[in-house]
């Protein structure tokens, strides 16, 4: 078969599910024979796994494209293909060789509900056909594609697809269509798999897992279900939305030794002006409850979020109430974005009245109280004792490793006789706002982390 020998290399942007996708895509590709390649100048396809959700990531995408084109002038048979959320955006560009110079670039263009059609577009193109698939789905999950994982100790599972919360800044929706959700046995196989093939941590992913739902099963059954496999392998979980997090849930999460600390609650903003124009469907109020029930159930919780910078109309007031928000939950972590108007999407009527300048302004103030709060609450666990799942060689030296809490934290330790995949218990001694850094006591042979 000609596609045996051919070898692709594929760029990942943007979110986990969009990490998760490109195992997915991967996956269908191995199928057919593909190699994989991490050296552009080799390949025979270069597709990119593209992000719609702010105008920078779409940016990033484009002067990438610019470097596949010199990539092809060398070598004119290689193929590109532009997969993702952008896909659904740039639909009538293929065709367009004025739409920002991608009709001159890409071959293939696929989006997120169609990959299973990427083999055969693909052979087309070898043929000189350009290929388009961007029809949404209010089906498709991928239920039963092996994706192809490449990283051995910590792998996402997709539970659901898409999003109904039409959050009235978000292009999610407009580019991954409605939820849908897999099977709840289905997953459940999917960790056993992975725990069998050695994997020490899983994270179920969805744009809102919370709303996740097969049968009787909601998320909290799935989460409990999974837990269950292994109990030594780690799961998490992300995202949630503040208004579906279940007692439930929460009552969950605590109760399961495997089930992770820690959970990422997205709060958008603290002004109830701002939550009620971006259509979140909660209020501050109901947010600090929430996070007062978190904190009494999961007394070691730790929290991060996504706060939005300089939505429509905000004011300083506004931006005031997301800093007192931030300094009522302390959170460990914070994501945090200038509001970027999105085609298509609610918000993006009301035009873009916040000057980049005062956006600029008001996201340094929320990264500094972040970092500030951060640095005080990781001072804190200095010569405290914390199991820790090594996740390979620290990025700065040879000589030290990097892994993660079980509340998420990253921290770094000499290197020993430690090895990526172990769990190991270490001593905090030194912290900022960033990363904790600590000695190692001992192998551990943790059974629950
Ligand atoms: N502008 C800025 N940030 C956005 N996000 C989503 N849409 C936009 C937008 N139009 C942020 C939200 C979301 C995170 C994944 O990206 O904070 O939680
Ligand atoms: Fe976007 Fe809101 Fe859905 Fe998150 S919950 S993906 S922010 S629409």
């Amino acid at each position: 078969m000609q596609e045996k020998s051919k070898k692709v290399y594929l760029e990942t942007y943007g979110c986990q599910m969009n990490v998760a996708d490109s195992e997915i895509i991967l996956g269908l590709l191995d199928e057919k024979g593909y190699d994989l390649t991490d050296d552009m100048s080799m390949a025979d396809v270069i597709l990119v796994n593209t992000c719609s959700v702010r105008e920078h990531a779409e940016q990033r995408v484009y002067s990438r494209l610019g470097e596949f084109k010199s990539a092809k002038r060398k070598k004119p048979e290689v193929i590109v293909g532009l997969l993702g959320c952008m896909a659904e955006r740039l639909r009538e560009s293929l065709t367009d060789k004025n739409a920002q110079g991608v009709g001159h670039i890409v071959d293939v263009i696929v989006g997120p509900d169609e990959y299973r059609k990427l083999p055969d577009l693909l052979s087309q193109s070898w043929h000189g056909e350009k290929g388009i698939a961007v029809q949404l789905s209010r089906v498709e999950t991928y239920d039963d594609v092996t994706p192809l994982r490449t990283n051995g100790i910590s792998a996402w599972i997709s539970v659901m697809r898409g999003c109904d919360k039409f959050c009235s800044f978000c292009v999610v929706p407009f580019t991954r269509g409605r939820e849908r959700n897999r099977s709840f046995s289905n997953i459940v196989s999917e960790a056993e798999s992975l725990s069998k093939r050695g994997f020490k941590e899983v994270t179920l992913l969805g744009q809102n897992v919370n709303s996740y739902r097969d049968g009787k099963y909601d998320f909290a059954d799935l989460i409990n279900a999974v837990s269950l496999v292994d109990p030594s392998m780690r799961i998490r979980f992300m995202t949630s939305h503040p208004q579906d997090m279940s007692d439930k849930l929460i009552d969950t999460i605590a109760g399961g030794n495997n089930i992770c600390k820690y959970i990422h609650l997205p709060v958008q903003s603290g002004s109830d002006k701002i939550l009620q124009l971006m259509d979140r469907n909660y209020d501050r109020a109901h947010y600090l409850n929430l996070i007062r029930k978190i904190r009494s159930a999961i007394p070691k919780v730790t929290l991060s979020t996504d706060i939005i910078t300089g939505f429509p109309t905000e004011t300083d007031e506004d931006h005031k109430q997301t800093l007192e928000m931030m300094k009522d939950v302390r959170y460990d972590g914070a994501f945090t974005f200038k509001y970027s108007p999105r085609e298509h999407t609610p918000s993006f009527r009301m035009g873009d009245d916040v000057s980049d300048e005062i956006k600029t302004h008001r996201i340094n103030e929320i990264i500094e109280l972040q970092n500030s709060i951060a640095n005080e609450k990781n001072i804190r666990h200095i010569g405290e004792s914390m199991t820790i799942l090594i996740e390979g060689e620290s990025k700065k030296s040879s000589d030290e490793m990097h892994g993660r809490t079980d509340g998420n934290k990253m921290v770094i330790v000499p290197c020993g006789d430690c090895k990526t995949g172990d769990y190991v218990d270490v001593t905090i001694t030194r912290a900022n706002s960033a990363t904790l850094f600590g000695t190692v006591q001992q192998q551990s042979r943790v059974e629950v982390v």
